[in-house]
């Protein structure tokens, strides 16, 4: 008497499967679960217990035994209660075993027979729609699954609804893929910055191209109001990001309920955050904040109040744009193409190079604080900008400027415009701004005239530029050049000499 029922287990965003099988055989009563369960798993039969009293059917004075296949694979989280309850109720031939040979289950219970959303549901659906297989899910993460295709999809409330539907005595409603307004600050218009000319430039610069960028300045001259701008300039997510991005944020738990995210994710973690809150990991591994933040902007700010392990950590991630967590047993990759954008200021009392308030310390205090910074981590910085005092000019005049409706339509065909150039010159799938090109297709793309060619190769050496920061200055001279091509709606063009000149200022930061 063994009935089986399929779920999964997450390794990353790959989602492995694991058979939930059960026997009940003669002797003493017992409830039993083997397969490397977790806490979480291992209580799932007392849960799973007092749901089936809760319905009124106790289970047999036998000996029931639980294996979760394979057996070397550990298995984490709530989602197991729900196939281990079906497959029990299969045993018990309440349940019809053919019936659930081709569903895979995932889902939490209550003591009271009520089913708890889980994460990890549109992975697990994309999976099982792969495999021909329905889905059984809690009705709370049906939207959900329902944007993973055209797979039978059964949404169920609790228990009792699900037996009946699948007894066939009634019938559950396949639920319905929706797109919800996402709550949540909207971010500040670029209308309401006043001055900093040469920053929302640059912040434009940044978004169009994908590039990384730090702003460097005193206290409140706008460098936290510029970023909060910034989900406001970059465009809604393609329906292939939208699915990756809302992959990871299933597995993180973070979806909003019944839907997809589309707007470009931006998480902004407080500086006390921990390395495995930033990179994932931790005891039940769960992607980090840049993952949460992949397709998207991570903000950092006050970047050198975060602790030196955190922010060290975040060089590999930056270049190989995936977090690879390696644990005793395992490896798992989650992808991390995010943005980084970072704010600081130029020493403790924030006040470095004005002589009328810069602290008795100057300019060694500056120094000392500037160095929390690593090398390497500033080399991966492709935008240094200066965000400098605004002056009360400035400040008593009327809100004006360009809005972030106009700067968004402008970054959105940019971005067009690179990704068909990409997807003509046959690179990767994953490249789709200039920021993430590299060998072949970076070379390709960074043609440029020879007085532009000398420009660089003459910076290159006086400013001491490594060969990434030589690169990434091409790539983001690449990128104004691509937003002059659009603002005159003409073909891309070479790098000239002006679109280097450009790229270089942005490249060192003038610190003290
Ligand atoms: N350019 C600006 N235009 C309009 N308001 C501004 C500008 N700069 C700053 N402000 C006002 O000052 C407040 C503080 O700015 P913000 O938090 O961005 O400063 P900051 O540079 O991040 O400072 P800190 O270094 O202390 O974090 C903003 O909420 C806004 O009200
Ligand atoms: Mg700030």
């Amino acid at each position: 008497m063994v009935a089986r029922v399929n779920t999964v287990s997450f390794q990353g965003i790959d989602v492995k499967p694991v058979d939930v099988q059960v026997q009940i055989s003669n002797g003493l009563p017992a409830f039993t679960i083997v397969g490397l369960p977790d806490k979480a798993v291992a209580e799932s039969k007392e849960r799973v217990r007092a749901a089936l009293h809760a319905l009124g059917i106790s289970l047999p004075p036998k000996r029931l035994t639980i294996n979760l296949a394979p057996a070397d694979v550990a298995k984490e989280g709530s989602h197991y209660d729900l196939p281990i309850a079906l497959a029990v109720l299969g045993a018990m031939e309440i349940l019809p075993k053919e019936e659930l040979a081709n569903m895979t289950v995932l889902g939490e219970l209550s003591l009271d027979a009520s089913i708890r959303a889980v994460a990890g549901i549109l992975p697990a659906a994309i999976y099982a729609g792969a495999n021909d297989n329905s889905l059984v899910c809690p009705l709370e993460c049906g939207g959900e699954a329902a944007w993973a295709g055209e797979l039978p999809i059964i949404a169920a409330s609790n228990l009792l609804d699900l037996i009946n539907h699948i007894r066939g005595t009634n019938s559950l409603n396949r639920p319905k893929a929706e797109l919800r307004e996402q709550k949540g600050k909207k971010p500040t218009d670029m209308a309401d910055i006043k001055g900093q000319e040469s920053a929302k430039r640059a912040l434009e610069v940044a978004a169009s191209g994908g590039h990384n960028m730090l702003m460097i300045g005193p206290p409140g001259s706008g460098k936290s109001m510029l970023a909060s701008a910034l989900p406001g300039i970059l465009p809604p997510l393609s329906p292939r990001e939208a699915l990756e991005v809302s992959m990871i944020h299933s597995l993180a738990g973070s979806l909003p309920e019944g839907g997809l995210l589309k707007t470009r994710p931006y998480r902004d973690p407080h500086h006390s955050a921990s390395l495995p809150a930033l990179i994932g990991g931790g005891h039940r591994v769960k992607p980090g904040e840049i993952s949460l933040a992949h397709n998207g902007v991570l903000f950092l700010d006050e970047l050198p109040e975060f602790s030196r392990g955190a922010l060290e950590s975040l060089r590999q991630p930056i270049e190989s744009r995936q977090a690879l967590i390696a644990r005793a047993n395992q490896h798992v990759r989650y992808p991390a193409r995010f943005q980084l954008i970072a704010a600081m200021n130029p020493c403790r009392c924030g006040h470095l190079g004005d002589s009328d308030l810069e602290c008795t310390k100057a300019p060694r205090c500056g120094g000392d604080y500037q160095a929390k910074i690593s090398g390497p981590i500033l080399d991966r910085m492709d935008l240094q900008v200066d965000v400098p005092p605004i002056s009360i000019a400035d400040l008593s005049q009327k809100m004006g400027g360009e809005s972030s409706a106009t700067i968004s339509a402008r970054v959105a065909r940019v971005h067009t415009m690179q990704e068909s150039r990409f997807r003509e010159m046959g690179a990767d799938e994953t490249v789709s701004l200039n920021a993430h090109a590299e060998g072949a297709v970076l070379e390709a793309i960074c043609e440029m005239d020879e007085e532009a060619a000398s420009l660089i190769n003459l910076a290159a050496g006086n400013a001491r530029l490594s060969a990434r920061g030589y690169y990434r200055t091409l790539k983001v001279a690449r990128t104004i050049a691509d937003m002059e091509a659009v603002s005159r709606n003409s073909a891309a063009s070479l790098i000239a000499k002006k679109h280097i000149a450009e790229a270089l200022s942005y490249r060192r930061l003038p610190l003290f």
